[in-house]
């Protein structure tokens, strides 16, 4: 069975450009912190109101089918990636095949943060190998400033977030040794709560101390969100940030190498590494770590921030659009992040 390839690409990012400088107006931060610890000068925010995750996913949609060379009629199913989706239900994919007049497609959403496009790519791929679609849609869209803490309390997670969206479709390649080789997917859920937005949830862990024993009506009401939840800033993601940093720099060398090894490659015969743009100090840790040139890694955090599930697609077209990316060339995707999961994918291009 063939396997995919990547016949278009496209992002989007919102117009308005969000510094460094800008934040120092809501909480107790600097550039030169910023700039530091994460390597990010400036992100994007989507319209409060006129943009969400969605529309953002179709515009990167509309490009990336455009450069596939078929049309929105011809797409036969719709992965969306994404973790903050524009309800808590129904998930995006739909509202994203409603917003571009679809077919009655499939349409599955992915709840995997950080190496959502990662895990998006693998699944597609798996449809296109079996044989069973031809033409799938995958996007990968955060709308991150609709939920963040900006106050001083919330600045370690804040900074760093940005809004944007990427999309690929992935076709049958042909025969000649191009497409995705392999895909690599983990997952540790003993961390899970390092890198988490709790609420609103079914955990009930925040009640656990209230002891409980028998629910009213009026209680099992208030535990979805209530007002002291509010107020302790319950509803907002939580980060420890060193924990992230130390895994992920163990995880994501781990998960190249072994993409690498699965197709009897190494480091040298990278063409571009495209990392999960999570902080510029663990990609170049990642560089270093693999020994690979400057030209081979492309990084744009500087710019956006970290787009969770948009970050992967947005710098493969970035990287794409500026001639990085030539045939022939092998290009490593790889992400980590909340859960932990992570992975990578080897595609020649
Ligand atoms: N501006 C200024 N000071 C800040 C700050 C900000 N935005 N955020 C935190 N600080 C302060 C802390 O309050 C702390 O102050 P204290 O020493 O007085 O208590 C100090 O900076 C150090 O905080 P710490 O959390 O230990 O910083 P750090 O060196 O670990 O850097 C991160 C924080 C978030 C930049 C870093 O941990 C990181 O990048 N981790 C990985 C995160 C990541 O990649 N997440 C996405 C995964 S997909």
């Amino acid at each position: 069975m063939p396997q995919a390839r990547i016949a278009g690409i496209g992002m989007y990012v919102p117009e308005q450009v969000v510094s460094n400088q800008d934040l120092t107006n809501y909480m107790d931060t600097s550039d030169e912190w910023i700039q530091e610890r994460t390597g990010i000068r400036e992100r994007r925010y989507a319209h409060r109101t006129q943009e969400t995750t969605t529309t953002m996913g179709v515009q990167a949609a509309r490009q990336a089918i455009e450069r596939a060379g078929t049309t929105a009629e011809e797409i036969d199913f719709i992965i969306f990636a994404t973790l903050s989706p524009d309800y808590y239900f129904p998930g995006c994919g739909v509202l994203l095949q409603r917003a571009m007049n679809m077919r009655e497609i499939g349409a599955l959403d992915i709840r995997n943060q950080c190496s959502g496009f990662i895990y998006a790519l693998s699944v597609g791929d798996q449809f296109i190998r079996s044989g069973m679609y031809r033409n799938i849609l995958i996007v990968g869209s955060e709308k991150h400033s609709f939920g963040l803490d900006f106050s001083t309390r919330g600045r370690n997670i804040s900074v760093i977030f940005g809004d944007g969206a990427g999309a690929v479709v992935l076709q049958p390649a042909p025969e000649d040794g191009s497409g995705i080789l392999s895909t690599h997917l983990h997952s540790d859920g003993g961390s899970a709560e390092l890198l988490a937005m709790y609420n609103p949830g079914t955990h009930a862990n925040h009640w656990a101390d209230q002891n409980y024993a028998s629910f009213d009506e009026a209680e099992i009401g208030n535990m979805f969100m209530s007002h002291q939840m509010i107020d302790e800033a319950q509803n907002f993601p939580y980060m420890d940030g060193q924990s992230v940093f130390k895994k992920a720099v163990v995880k994501f060398p781990e998960v190249i190498m072994e993409a690498l090894q699965k197709n009897n490659l190494s480091p040298t015969d990278i063409g571009v590494l495209i990392p999960h743009q999570a902080n510029l100090r663990i990609s170049q840790f990642v560089q270093q770590k693999l020994q690979l040139r400057d030209d081979q890694v492309y990084n744009n955090i500087q710019q956006y921030g970290n787009t969770t599930a948009a970050s992967v697609p947005i710098a493969l077209c970035e990287a794409w659009e500026k001639g990085m990316i030539r045939q022939g060339d092998l290009v490593c995707l790889a992400a980590f992040g909340s859960g932990f999961t992570w992975g990578s994918a080897l595609v020649r291009w």
